[in-house]
């Protein structure tokens, strides 16, 4: 979490970092700050909050400067203050950086007993005073900084400058993700690639233990410890409108509306239809390997973690293995079970999750393979993992995920069907049938979007109320716990999503006339068992909101509120299911008067543990 953009070159530097710093906003935005090496001089400004705090700041008092460094914070060590806002200095040494230094208290306490005072709670600060300690020690700048990051434990992703070195900027990367934009004659630095793509889409991707020092003249790679590296640049082909909002009030609400595209290009050339098979040209596995596996393990957080779930039902369905789905921060801890007869499928939108990282290497370090689903194309999970499916679903900003876990289900669905045709257990036929469901997806989600208003009346109804439950059955359940989550996240409305035959186990106690209750009634194989849930919910004065497929007249009686969706195959309908509940979130959020886009306290993505 936290952004970092660094810019050397010949143009004044801070506009380019406050609008790189506004497209990292996603992933911190409790306080900001920016400085620039000036007459051989640093010019720090700071400010809490919002980056538009930071940028009132600097149309006040101005900053100038063909260097510089930025950084929006979510906080880890001290609360969201000006103090504790980043750049950090000491002595000549400016910073920002994304991670957290788990070895900071006793450095700190080594650097206090030579002299040195510290002005913030932060752990970063003593990268500052290390790197200054060890310039008065002799060092030369870079020589100083990687002294300084052999000390270090835990992770990070720098940017730093140097009062005495003007005409130099050094990068680093541990643990955290950092790329590093060339352009001409000049060089960008920044936690994320959307924060540069405006500047240029010539990147290159720092490794763990990296190093990069920029001056006026070129860029120079090497590890840590000093070896020089070459590295590859790669030409990125998002476009800078992708992080534009279109006409849209929230990117949220342009993100929902763009499923039908995301979906299509997750698919698009993989479905192979009258082979009723998928080609998927990063997966990195034979049929062979694919048939040697007893077992599939699913890591992720989050809503990523909710398309595990549904992948889970998938798999094992289709494929007839044995799938567990596991929450990455339990999974790297428990000594999971876990061999070369495992395959792990780790699901990241972001690519750059620390828990879910850890739980590709703890997977590794066990002798299994492991396999991403991403959408960040280069990020780390998708460079640890032995192959990877890429969720085309583009550049994602707002921070409730709505369409990379559409399309996280899509390639879900796709690795399924590939898995199940190279094992045997999906035969040419069901995969014909599988594959023609996948191409009426888009479709399908055109029409669920065609629902909006009337999720908008239903949202104006409910808003008020303080709490939501989510109840389905089957592929249903993982999406009303999505569903919960999205509602949490943005509306700030408590919400818990539960298997609908789990409800009499407790949380039937808390229906009264005050609760609505989100019933996901498709008429699947579960309909009578979900029927029957939802007379128990309204037996008992129960508000139901029911999302039932269409003509489903009985069930529309019964609700006092209903969304009628398209019928389509069941290997769809949890995608088609989630539309609504994505809608329903955003226009509760809205009319809360929330900031959709950067809800309280969260972060896009969660690099740190
Ligand atoms: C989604 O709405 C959430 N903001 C969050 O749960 C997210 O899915 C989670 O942090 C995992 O992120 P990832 O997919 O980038 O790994």
């Amino acid at each position: 979490m936290c952004g970092i953009v660094g810019y050397i070159g010949s143009q004044q530097a801070p506009p380019i970092i406050l609008d790189g710093l506004k497209r990292l906003e996603y992933r911190g935005y409790d306080s900001a700050g920016i400085c620039t090496i000036f007459a051989d001089c640093a010019d720090i400004r700071r400010s809490e909050g919002k980056l538009a705090n930071l940028v009132d700041l600097v149309g006040l008092i101005p900053i100038f400067g063909e260097i510089g460094i930025g950084h929006t914070r979510w906080a880890t060590h001290g609360k969201p203050t000006e103090i504790n806002a980043h750049p950090h200095q000491a002595g000549p040494i400016v910073l920002v950086h994304n991670g957290i230094i788990e070895n900071y208290i006793p450095l700190k306490s080594s650097l206090r007993e030579i002299g040195h005072t510290f002005k913030s709670e932060t752990d970063t600060e003593v990268i500052a005073h290390l790197i200054e300690q060890r310039m008065k020690d002799g060092a030369g700048f870079e020589e100083a900084v990687r002294q300084t990051l052999l000390q270090l434990k835990g992770a990070y992703a720098l940017c730093i400058v140097c009062e005495s070195e003007p005409d130099t900027m050094i990068a680093a990367k541990h643990g955290s993700p950092l790329v590093v934009g060339i352009g001409d004659g000049e060089y960008f630095v920044a936690s994320d690639i959307p924060a540069i793509l405006a500047q240029t889409r010539e990147m290159v991707f720092l490794e763990d233990r990296e190093i990069a020092v920029f001056r006026r003249d070129g860029v120079a790679f090497s590890t840590i410890t000093g070896e020089v590296l070459s590295k590859a640049t790669r030409h990125i082909d998002w476009s800078p409108l992708m992080a534009e909002k279109g006409g849209f009030r929230h990117f949220m609400l342009k993100e929902i509306f763009e499923q039908p595209r995301a979906v299509q290009d997750t698919m698009a050339g993989r479905l192979l239809e009258e082979e009723g098979n998928v080609y998927l040209e990063d997966l990195g596995l034979t049929d062979a390997e694919m048939a040697g596996f007893s077992r599939i393990c699913i890591v992720a957080c989050g809503t990523s973690w909710h398309a595990g779930l549904v992948g889970k039902f998938l798999l094992e369905e289709l494929c007839r293995i044995s799938v567990e789905v596991d929450i990455a921060s339990e999974f790297r801890y428990r000594n999971p079970v876990v061999s070369s007869g495992t395959l792990l499928l780790a699901i990241s939108q972001s690519g750059e999750t620390a828990d879910t990282l850890a739980a590709v290497r703890e997977a590794h370090g066990k002798g299994a393979k492991a396999i991403a689903i991403c959408n960040v194309v280069d990020s780390s999970i998708a460079r640890e993992a032995d192959g990877v499916v890429y969720t085309h679903a583009g550049l994602e900003i707002g921070v409730a995920s709505t369409k990379a876990f559409v399309t996280q289900l899509v390639a879900i669905s796709l690795f399924a069907l590939r898995f199940g045709r190279a094992t045997g257990a999906i035969s040419r036929e069901r995969g014909i049938e599988l594959t023609s469901s996948l191409l009426h997806l888009p479709a399908f989600i055109e029409e669920a979007l065609q629902l909006d208003t009337a999720v908008e009346s239903i949202a104006r109804r409910y808003h008020n109320s303080s709490d939501f439950l989510y109840l389905g059955r089957g592929y249903s359940y993982p999406i009303a716990l999505e569903g919960a989550l999205k509602l949490k996240e943005i509306s700030y409305i408590h919400a818990e999503g539960y298997p609908a035959g789990e409800m009499k186990h407790g949380p039937i106690a808390l229906i009264d006339e005050n609760m609505p209750v989100v019933m996901l009634v498709l008429r699947d194989r579960h309909y009578e068992k979900v029927v029957s849930n939802m007379e128990e919910v309204i037996a008992r004065g129960g508000r139901v909101i029911a999302l039932c497929s269409a003509g489903d007249s009985e069930t529309a009686q019964k609700a006092e509120a209903v969304l009628e969706l398209p019928s389509c195959a069941e290997i769809v309908a949890p995608i088609i299911l989630s539309i609504p509940l994505q809608l329903l979130a955003y226009h509760v959020s809205v009319l809360k008067g929330n900031d959709v886009d950067q809800p309280r306290n969260l972060a896009k993505s969660v690099t740190v543990e």
